[in-house]
């Protein structure tokens, strides 16, 4: 499938300036799924949506679930199309290399991160694909992961958007990754990054939706990496409690402060504990291990 002709860019602020609904309004367009949502020059939030009909209609219902995830009735939406290369462009501009532990770099393509003495460079396009290390998730993800992974496992990363966390993964010593993603334009751009990061033989990736059936067929892995949002990790947590080995490590992403509490619960009940946590602005991430 290839890219869009143009996207629809959308923009929303909060006429209340209320803290914390502007908190929730980056996560308000994900949502919608739009791409690459940042904070915009006015304090609002603008975000990429692919093209599509009836756009009148569809702001007007992306009113209604942004207002009710956030809580309020006053946001302001305004929309424009802007074609696909221009969009690309811009985007490029503003991703520079970013240091995310004393190890792991990522940088995109264009830029020579000259690695220094034990550092890891993830190798990034950008593109369409959620996962540029620009959000907190991915973030709090590679910051446990680079405590977690041991040189020689096997791998799981459900959720793989660009393919940054299994590039890491393989970066980082894993001997086998699967990295699942069941968006099409997401798995192109995660397979150019894992042609350009040179771990085509490490990283093997698969188009498809996660399930608890798929899961069951494709482990045992050593560890499982997951950065979806918290109604997904909860509907596959089991089948990830299955899928790991007896020794196993799971580290989770996508999870705001508010669910944490039930999210633990449920995988106290399944048998997975917590060992290692991350908190960033809203969201937080965890490393667990099995203990039955
Ligand atoms: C928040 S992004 C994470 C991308 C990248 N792993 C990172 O950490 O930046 C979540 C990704 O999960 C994918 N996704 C959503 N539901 C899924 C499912 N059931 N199975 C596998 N992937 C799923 C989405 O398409 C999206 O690319």
């Amino acid at each position: 499938m290839s890219a869009p002709r143009r996207w629809l860019v959308l923009s929303v602020r909060d006429r209340s300036g209320t803290a914390h609904v502007s908190e929730l309004l980056p996560e308000a367009l994900r949502r919608l799924g739009g791409r690459g949502a940042a904070e915009d020059e006015e304090g609002g939030f603008v975000a990429y949506l692919p093209d599509l009909e009836e756009v009148e209609s569809f702001v007007e219902e992306a009113r209604r679930e942004m207002e009710s995830f956030t809580g309020t009735s006053s946001l302001d939406l305004s929309w424009r199309w802007q074609e696909h290369e221009e969009w690309e462009e811009t985007w490029r501009r503003g991703f520079q290399p970013r240091r995310v532990t004393e190890r792991l770099v990522v940088s995109p393509s264009w830029v020579d991160p000259k690695p220094g003495p034990g550092e890891l460079v993830i190798t990034l396009d950008p593109g369409v694909a959620f996962g540029t290390g620009e959000h907190p998730t991915t973030r709090g993800s590679l910051r446990l992961l680079d405590r977690v992974v041991e040189p020689g496992t096997r791998w799981a990363d459900v959720g793989a958007g660009s393919g940054i966390l299994a590039i890491a993964l393989a970066r980082l010593g894993a001997s086998h990754v699967l990295a699942v993603e069941p968006d099409p334009l997401a798995c192109t751009a995660a397979a150019e990054n894992l042609s350009t990061n040179g771990v085509e033989a490490v990283v093997e990736l698969l188009h498809a939706q996660a399930t608890p059936d798929l899961l069951d067929r494709v482990g045992p892995f050593d560890g499982i990496a997951s950065n979806i949002e918290c109604g997904v990790i909860l509907s596959l947590l089991g089948a990830y409690r299955r899928a790991l080995a007896p020794e196993g490590e799971l580290v989770v992403s996508g999870i705001l402060h508010h669910e944490v509490e039930g999210f633990l619960q449920e995988a106290r009940r399944l048998g997975l504990h917590l060992t290692d946590e991350d908190r960033e602005e809203e969201w937080w991430s965890g490393h667990l291990r099995i203990q039955d």
